[in-house]
């Protein structure tokens, strides 16, 4: 799951377009091959560091949309129309202020969330399944009803009961795995949409 992988051509295209990671280029193609966002959107975007989906997010949602970012590190801010908060999104008062921040439920909710990893793969995919149940719990107060999700998870034990999850809450869920993904890596996109929250 965390294995050093030597600089690619994903990396020199993002340093060359002054993007600050190379992951920017896994959002873009969802995006596109998706259509999730449109001008005007309100967007959040978990595990936001150092900023690489913000910059196609900010840019996808125009002057007229909103994205607000979180991570346990603090993240610049690239353009006036994304905020970024700096804490833990296991925090309840932080996924509050993110929803204040926005000024309302989001369209789109997206996570790129990793966990920090301890290099033994059954406990660093249990720790990314449980950031993901909570990135979609969170969508029971952050998402509009009809609303898109797109979430990395990594392959293991805990991915079935994971996507399972999904499949009750969203009328669609395809997976993918975008070309700027390093080769061999366990990571796969849920492409979500059609949110349908729980009743009460
Ligand atoms: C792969 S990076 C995200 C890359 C980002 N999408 C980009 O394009 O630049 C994963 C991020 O998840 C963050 N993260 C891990 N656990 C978190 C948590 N509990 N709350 C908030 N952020 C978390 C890490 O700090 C890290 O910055």
């Amino acid at each position: 799951m965390a294995r050093y992988q030597p600089r690619d051509s994903y990396y020199w295209r993002a340093r060359d377009r002054g993007l600050p990671s190379r992951a920017a280029f896994k959002l873009d193609e969802l995006l596109a091959r998706h259509r999730l966002v449109r001008p005007g959107a309100r967007v959040i975007d978990l595990g936001c560091a150092p900023g690489g989906w913000l910059a196609v997010l900010g840019a996808a949602v125009g002057s007229h949309g909103l994205v607000v970012g979180i991570d346990l590190s603090p993240t610049r801010a690239a353009s006036p129309n994304v905020i970024t908060l700096t804490g833990d999104l296991v925090d309840p008062a932080v996924r509050a202020e993110a929803v204040a921040r926005l000024g309302g439920q989001a369209d789109l909710i997206t996570s790129d969330v990793s966990p920090k990893l301890t290099g033994i793969a059954d406990r660093d995919q249990a720790r990314s399944a449980e950031l993901l149940n909570v990135a979609l719990e969170f969508a029971h107060t952050a998402l509009k009803p009809g609303g898109a999700m797109v979430a990395k998870a990594f392959m293991g034990a805990a991915f079935g009961e994971v996507a399972a999850s999904f499949r009750r809450r969203f009328a669609s869920v395809e997976l993918a795995r975008p070309r700027a993904s390093r080769p061999g890596s366990a990571e796969i996109y849920l492409v979500a949409t059609g949110f349908q929250p729980a009743p009460d």
